[in-house]
Parts: structure tokens; sequence; C-alpha cells
């Protein structure tokens, strides 16, 4: 009977299942953006040298074995059929940038919805070969989700980079310890005991709110939510914008806050200037925003062989849970002072981010994974995202400069697909730059609009902050 099955693996983990579930069938899309134009000829041996050994999942299928469980079955990969190089119309002028922008846009609105088939495994590379304002050439990973979480992925991705000054060098990420530790253990024993029960009461009640939000709170149809359901088989557009991190950093210095407190500050703020010009009404509605955060109790990233290593089992997957943070809203007077902005927007993380409540609903999930099958939790997981106005998740990404077979990197983003929210913002930094990439319902939402907002969201509190004199302390 074995033998039979020899080649049926690993099974499918129960976060990989929801991932490809009926309600729920979700991508994770990586964008390289190459200095110099793309030697193709180097496609397939890349792949197949490259990609393709990183993880056996990328060269299987999920099949339901006897038992009727999903399960990781090898096959053999066949790369050209993975590999997408589309051929635009040549341009009279050939330097003309924003024409194969608007090429390229096209393009990947037409790839971000729609399942890979289903009897290969689960992964496509795009090669835009055309110049764009960003690139010379655009390489894009489609990467099904049940593959792993953003994090494996982008591990993935990285074990085919190399460090552009020095290849025998691994890459190198920020670090990442979060703060909360190191804090922890100097403050003393009386405050360690108050912070456990207000840590204690604030999980309760966000758990609560959490679950109450997939059974019935609903945030209101506002320009950033429609309330349409099954949204997310319509299409989508992508837009980014670069930031600096220098510049991020002046502005966390001046408030003595995080570069995540600012950069969500920063969003939100954008976000309600976007509300307050599409309707005026709307800058106070009820809006929420969910943080996906990967659960992992880890530092910087690992190498794949690590992760795949015995010892450190189940570090490659899916491992995910979500914070939903209200969104401030512009009434207050105290507003029309933007730095408050983040100062709320810090508070409002900070309470959530020490309860336990992230590691609740992860447990819950798995529960009812248990309990009730992967068509449940993808249920709930779509109920809640749906029901909220934004979704946000971020990455972080190397310091170096990478190189891909010799072609250098100028620039690195990601998004995720299919769920049903409208905005779906995520975030990721590489070298000196952060880049917001926004992924918007098209024709609902106004994405240059959007982007502008978000633009002088940027602008208007990092000129604020700089305006300040002395470090803030306030908390
Ligand atoms: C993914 O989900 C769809 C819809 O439930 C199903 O038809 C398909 O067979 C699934 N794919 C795999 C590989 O299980
Ligand atoms: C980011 O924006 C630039 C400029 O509009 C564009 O050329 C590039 O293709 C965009 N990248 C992605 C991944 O959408
Ligand atoms: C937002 O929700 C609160 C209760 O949570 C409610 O009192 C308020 O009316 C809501 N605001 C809007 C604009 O719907
Ligand atoms: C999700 O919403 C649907 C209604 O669209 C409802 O039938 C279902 O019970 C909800 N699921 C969960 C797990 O809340
Ligand atoms: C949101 O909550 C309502 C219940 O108020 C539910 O019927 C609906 O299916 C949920 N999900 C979405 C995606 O709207
Ligand atoms: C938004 O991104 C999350 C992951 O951050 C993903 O799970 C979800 O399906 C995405 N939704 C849409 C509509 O793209």
């Amino acid at each position: 009977m074995d033998k039979f099955f020899g080649e049926v693996q690993e099974p499918v983990s129960p976060h990989g299942q929801y991932f490809n579930s009926s309600v729920m069938c979700s991508y994770v899309f990586g964008f390289l953006e190459l200095a110099i134009p793309f030697d193709n000829s180097l496609a397939i041996p890349l792949l197949k040298d490259v990609f393709i050994p990183i993880n056996p999942r990328f060269s299987s299928i999920m099949v339901k074995d006897v038992e009727g469980k999903m399960r990781w079955q090898k096959v053999e990969v066949k790369p050209e059929e993975h590999l997408k190089i589309p051929i635009f119309p040549e341009t009279i002028n050939s330097s003309s940038c924003e024409l194969y922008d608007k090429y390229v846009s096209n393009y990947v609105t037409s790839i971000l919805n729609g399942r890979t088939p289903q009897n290969k495994p689960l992964w496509e590379i795009h090669i835009i070969n055309y110049p764009t304002t960003n690139a010379a050439c655009t390489i894009i990973f489609k990467l099904n989700h049940a593959l792993g979480d953003g994090y494996s992925l982008m591990s993935a991705l990285l074990s085919c980079l190399q460090r552009a000054d020095d290849p025998s060098l691994p890459l190198s990420f920020p670090s990442q310890r979060p703060q909360l530790n190191s804090k922890y253990a100097k403050i003393n024993l009386f405050e360690k005991l108050c912070f456990v029960i207000s840590s204690f009461f604030s999980s309760i009640s966000d758990f609560g709110s959490s679950i109450l939000k997939t059974r019935m709170i609903k945030d209101d149809k506002t320009p950033i939510r429609s309330g349409y359901e099954g949204a997310e088989s319509q299409p989508f557009i992508l837009s980014n914008i670069t930031l600096s991190l220098d510049q991020i950093k002046g502005v966390k210095t001046k408030l003595g806050v995080t570069i995540n407190d600012v950069v969500t500050g920063m969003i939100f703020y954008g976000i309600r200037l976007y509300m307050e010009e599409k309707n005026e009404k709307t800058k106070t509605s009820n809006s929420t925003a969910v943080v996906m955060l990967n659960t992992r109790n880890i530092g910087g990233y690992q190498s794949v062989k690590e992760m795949q290593k015995p010892e450190s089992k189940g570090l490659w997957g899916n491992k995910i849970s979500f914070l939903q943070i209200p969104i401030p809203k512009m009434c207050q007077s105290k507003i029309s002072n933007p730095l408050e902005f983040v100062w709320n927007t810090r508070e409002l993380i900070k309470r959530k981010r020490r309860s336990f409540s992230v590691y609740l609903i992860a447990l819950l999930l798995d529960l009812e994974m248990k309990l009730r099958g992967s068509e449940v939790v993808a249920k709930i997981i779509y109920n809640t995202t749906g029901n909220s106005s934004v979704l946000m998740s971020n990455i972080v990404g190397p310091v170096e400069k990478m190189t891909l077979a010799n072609h250098p990197v100028n620039g690195l983003c990601f998004t995720m697909t299919n769920g049903p929210e409208n905005v779906n913002i995520t975030i990721i930094s590489y070298m000196n730059v952060l880049r917001i990439t926004l992924k918007t319902l098209k024709g609902f939402i106004d994405e240059q609009k959007l982007k502008f907002c978000i633009e002088k969201a940027v602008k208007v509190i990092s000129e604020a902050a700089m305006e300040i004199s002395e470090i803030s302390t306030k908390n």
C-alpha cells in the first residue's frame, strides 16, 4: 500500500488548504525590477537548477488521498509551462516608458485574478522584458499562498538572488527584534504584573471583537469599501509608492515611535484624506484595517535550507494571524494636527500587539480547522476581511543590493490576491527604500487619487515632525 502511494508526500497544512478552498484561492505576487533587460535564455536553466529545487512543493500538486485528506504529490514539472513571456505591440517611440507602464499595468491586472491550472504545481513566472518608469525588465512570481506564507515565499525568492557586492556573502536584514522584550526585561515586577493584567483584559476584548466582526459588525460602506459581495472576482489594479527609509527614520526619531507606527499612521491619514475628498461625511465612518502578522517567534529570515531542517520543522509554511485596528477618524478637532494621527495609531497598535489575541486568533483558527475543516476557516477569514475596509501586510526585505544571475535588482515589491476587501496594502523594505503597493478595486477606487493622498499624508506628517524642536516623549 505504502509503495502505491510512494509519491504522495506530506499532508497539505490546514492553512495551506484554506488558501485553495472554494471561497478563497489566494496568490502571493513578487515583483523584481531589474536594472537591465533580462536574458530570456537564462530563464529555463534558472527555474530548473535554482527555483524548483527550493522546495518540494514547487514540484508538487495537491491531491486527495484515500482518506480524503489533501496531500502534496510530486509530479514532473515542465518549466516552460510555467514561464510566461508576454509580447506587447512595438511602440514607435521605443523609449516611451509611459506607454509600457500602461501595458504592464493592464497585464498585471489580467494576471492578478485567475487560478493557475490545478493539475500543475501552483506557480507561474512572468518575464516582462519592456522598459517601465522603474525598470528595464520586471519579473513577476505568482505563487499560490498554499505553498507558504509571505515569509516562506520571500525567503524562497531571496534564495534565488545574490548580493551584488559579494555573491558569497548572505543577504542581511534590518534587525527586527521587537523593542518590547528589552523594555519588558527592564521594568519591575509590579509593572510586569500590571502589564500582564492589562494585556489579559485587552486580549479578551480584542478576541471578542474579532469574533464579533466576522459574525455581525460590518464596516460602513464608504469610498474605500464598496460592500459588494464577491469583489474578489472583479479586476484589481496595482499602484505603488516609493518612500525613502531615511526620511521615515527622521520622523520616527523626532516622534519617538517605531517605523511601523510612522508608516501605518501615514497610510491611515492618507486613507482618511482620500475618504474626505470623495465624500465629506465618511471621514468619521467606522472603518477597520486588518493587519496580517506572522506568528513565527523568530528574528530575521532564515535560509530556506535552515527552514527545512528537521529541527526547525514547521517554520516553512503558513503561520498567520491578524490584528483588527480601527482607522482613526478625522472628526476630533485635535486631529487637525496630523501628528496626532501617528500617536493615535501607535496607541491602537500597541494595545493590540501587547494582547495575546494575536495568538488566540491563531489558536482559534487552528481549532476550527480541526473541528470543522478548512472551508469554515476560509469563510471566517473571508468574512473578517470582507467586513473590514483595508488589509495591510508587511515584509522586511534585504539591506544590500541584490542581483538575479548578474542582473542588478533595482526594486522589489509584492502583493496578494483574492480576498473580498477592496483595498490591499503591502509594504516591503529593500535597501534604503520602502515600497508601498496598493491593490485596489478597479473602477471603484480612484487609485491615482489614493496614491496622491497617501503621498500628501507622508509630506504633511514629515513636515509637521520636522517642526518639532525636541524629541517628544509623548506616549
Ligand atoms: C482548489 O480548490 C478548487 C475549488 O474548491 C478545487 O476545484 C480544486 O480541485 C482545488 N485544487 C486542488 C489542487 O485541490
Ligand atoms: C510601480 O509604479 C511604476 C510607476 O508608475 C510602474 O512603472 C511600475 O510598473 C509599478 N510597479 C508595479 C509592480 O506595479
Ligand atoms: C460607529 O460605531 C459606533 C459603535 O461602535 C456607533 O455608535 C456609531 O454610530 C458608528 N458610526 C457610524 C458613522 O456608523
Ligand atoms: C460568513 O458569512 C456568511 C454569509 O455571507 C454566513 O453564512 C457564514 O455563516 C459566515 N461564516 C462565518 C464562519 O462566520
Ligand atoms: C460580513 O458580515 C455579514 C454579517 O453581518 C455577513 O453576512 C457577510 O457575509 C460578512 N462577509 C462579507 C464578505 O461581507
Ligand atoms: C490581501 O492580502 C492578504 C494578505 O496580506 C490576502 O490574504 C488577501 O487575500 C488579499 N486580498 C485581496 C483582495 O487581494
